[in-house]
């Protein structure tokens, strides 16, 4: 079996991070999303993958590489246009060859796997598997009916008024039966050819598409708030490793992760937490539930429920939570005395104060 992995995409709902850099990139547990869902499929003994990579290619390919690091093997597959999730198996065709395959959303988090439900579809074979879970707002996705049997019935994409609270969740496991499906669909409403109109369009031919309910945790990153919701769960399945340098002056609780290369001086780190590689953390106190990156230098700052990513720098900031600080960005006090904020702001950037 192969794999697929989609990473283009605009990101807009990422607005700013987007703006520099892929969505996929986006640090969760320190960690970009599209390594999770590598290792996710790496854990399948799946070792062909293809990425289909945008305008972000470059970006993405210094990061990921071959993908020997993490025990794979990519082919990268350029697309030009975002044109929706069946073409990227269109254009993915000689790759994919006659072979079984599953399709993954680069930024889709399942931290607990799809190892079941890989070994499900290749028990049974049906022509596609799709992988759901019952949601409150199923407008926002694709959605499925099932059958009493775990076949489905009807699929629909992103229905003004569904008949189903089950969401595809962005897992697809599919024979070369698909190809066909692909090629005899038109565009959608968004001018994108969608998947689910191609998995439709099997159950319409009478070919067999099964479900599975899943009942672990899954996030789609698309916005700044699930990138944070999604760093807390998976920051509750932390172990301690501490390799920095703590001195004597600091304490740590909790499970705590300090890289190679931190120092934390004067400091209360509170876990779930990780310090990145590098990092200097002083007279500060932070968590829980926070990541900070590579290179960071964090001082006299209060810090809890939060995302810095690499090379930031924080420096006397008595209370933030809740805030995803991107590379490089400074963030600071003012001269004392000085009664005003100053900021330089770039466009799409939320900041709230307190009054
Ligand atoms: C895509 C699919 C949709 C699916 C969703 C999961 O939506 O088209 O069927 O439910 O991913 O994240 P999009 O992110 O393109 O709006």
């Amino acid at each position: 079996m192969k794999a697929l992995v989609l990473s283009g995409g605009a990101g807009t709902r990422l607005r700013p991070f987007s703006y520099s850099m892929p969505k996929q990139l986006i640090p969760i547990a320190n960690k970009p999303v599209l390594e999770h869902v590598l290792e996710n499929i790496r854990d399948l003994d799946i070792t062909d993958v293809g990425v289909i990579v945008g305008d972000w290619g470059p970006e993405i390919r210094e990061v990921i590489g071959d993908g020997s690091r993490l025990g794979v093997r990519i082919t990268y597959i350029p697309q030009e246009k975002p044109l929706g999730l069946a073409h990227c198996v269109a254009i993915s065709r000689a790759f994919l060859g006659d072979d079984d395959f599953v399709l993954y959303l680069g930024d889709n988090m399942l931290p607990e796997g799809v190892a079941d439900v890989a070994e499900q579809f290749t028990k049974t074979r049906p022509d596609a598997h799709v992988v759901v879970q019952k949601v409150p707002d199923p407008q926002g996705f694709g959605v499925a009916e099932l059958g009493t049997d775990g076949r489905v019935e009807h699929l629909v994409e992103k229905p003004s008024r569904p008949r189903s609270d089950l969401a595809l969740i962005g897992v697809y496991f599919f024979t070369d039966r698909i190809h066909r499906a692909v090629a005899a669909i038109g565009s959608s409403a968004r001018g994108e050819l969608e998947i689910t109109d191609a998995i439709q369009w099997l159950v319409r031919h009478g070919h067999e598409v099964r479900a599975s309910e899943y009942t672990g945790y899954w996030k789609d990153t698309g916005r700044v708030e699930d990138v944070l919701e999604c760093n807390q769960q998976l920051l509750g399945c932390l172990t301690t490793d501490v390799r920095g340098d703590v001195d004597a002056l600091s304490r740590l609780s909790g499970r705590v992760v300090i890289e190679e290369g931190a120092r934390v001086l004067r400091s209360q780190v509170e876990g779930p937490v990780i310090i990145g590689a590098g990092t200097v953390v002083e007279d500060s106190r932070i968590g829980p539930g926070t990541t900070v990156g590579r290179h960071c230098v964090v001082r006299y700052t209060r810090l809890t429920y939060s995302i810095v990513m690499d090379g930031a720098c924080i420096t006397a900031v008595p209370g933030l939570r809740g805030s995803v600080i991107g590379r490089n960005a400074t963030v600071g006090a003012g001269r004392v005395g000085d009664a005003d904020h100053r900021l330089v702001v770039g466009d799409d950037t939320r900041i709230e104060v307190t009054a």
